[in-house]
């Protein structure tokens, strides 16, 4: 058992509690390589923001757990002891699938999980994420549980009203399972496709009412919102003009997540717009220099490209630049 503590970790419960009160968002980024995660820590260290670093289950699969974790560890570090940074650093599981998961993830010294049973039955997802939460208590790590599926506006099989988080159940939901953090659907969705959008119809907006109900009935409670990648035209654009196809995509306009991190929102998840920069920068380094063949010489341009990207979003969309 590795503690979280020990390495330099925070859990997110003071994290939360800030954010709730000073009315921001604290960043989730997630990671799966070195380059991802330099540009995590300096743009959190320019802004000083505090910042949840997040490894899915794919992440997992493709750097590798232990690489993943001393990474996250190194990359502390560097913050600490070179930039000399203060800043929170919560190392997150994202889309926990499994009380195993999560418990290997705690053993490697992650301060907070998510356990995402919202596939589940209810009275599954609350037993599932109930003795997540029992476990991960005994290490003082923060759970995060999942209520609503986020299968979003333009999934025509699952209905609206199944698609949405049920405010009448997030607090029999919270009590029954003492879950940390509730992530919730009022309509945002994974990837770079969140809304089917004919020629010049406008954006749709979540359901505030939907998150305004929640916050009534779960007064002071940290929520999260996945999907919250805005996937910006410049950097669709971008990848298309240099060889890429990527058609019809579209994101959640900054002004909503903004209003969101003001109020009970208190983390959102953004992995989709820092893949979109690295591509597109990847893509015109490739295409402007043929004669490349360093990764350095497109990873590094990629890299500064996604700082740029996380400095913009936590100073005009989080809110949370200046409050490590
Ligand atoms: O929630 C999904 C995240 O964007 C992680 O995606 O499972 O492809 O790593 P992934
Ligand atoms: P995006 O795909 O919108 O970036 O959402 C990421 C996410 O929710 C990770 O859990
Ligand atoms: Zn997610």
């Amino acid at each position: 058992m590795i503690e979280y503590k020990s390495i330099g970790f925070v859990n997110t419960r003071e994290m939360f509690k800030k954010a709730y009160r000073e009315g921001f968002a604290v960043p989730a980024y997630n990671f799966n390589n070195m380059e991802q995660l330099q540009a995590i820590m300096h743009a959190c260290a320019e802004t000083n923001s505090p910042v949840i670093i997040q490894v899915s289950k794919g992440a997992r699969k493709y750097a590798n757990p232990i690489m993943l974790r001393y990474m996250a560890e190194g990359a502390v570090r560097m913050v600490r002891d070179e930039l000399k940074a203060t800043f929170p650093i919560a190392l997150h599981l994202d889309h926990g699938d499994s009380f195993d998961t999560c418990r290997s993830a705690i053993e490697y010294g992650f301060s907070s999980v998510m356990i995402d049973g919202s596939s589940l039955s209810y009275k599954d997802n609350i037993e599932l994420t109930k003795k997540v939460v029992e476990y991960a208590h005994k290490y003082d790590v923060t759970v995060e549980g999942e209520l609503g599926v986020l299968a979003g506006i333009e999934d025509d099989v699952v209905g609206e009203a199944t698609t949405y988080t049920d405010p009448e159940s997030v607090n029999d939901f919270v009590n029954k399972t003492r879950v940390d953090s509730l992530a919730i659907s009022i309509g945002t969705s994974h990837g770079a496709y969140k809304f089917k959008l004919k020629p010049g119809e406008p954006m749709p907006e979540l359901r505030f009412d939907i998150l305004e109900e929640i916050t009534k009935k779960l007064p002071e409670y940290p929520i999260v919102l996945h999907g919250s990648s805005s996937v910006p035209l410049e950097y669709i654009e971008m990848i298309n003009n240099y060889g890429g196809k990527l058609e019809g995509a579209s994101g959640v306009p900054e002004e909503q997540l903004r209003r969101a991190a003001k109020s009970s929102v208190c983390k959102i998840n953004v992995d989709t717009d820092g893949r979109l920069v690295v591509t597109a920068k990847v893509r015109e380094v490739l295409a402007k220099n043929p004669d490349k063949y360093d990764p350095r010489d497109y990873l590094g341009p990629a890299r500064e490209a996604l700082k740029e990207l996380l400095i913009d979003k936590n100073v005009n969309v989080m809110g949370s630049a200046g409050q490590g």
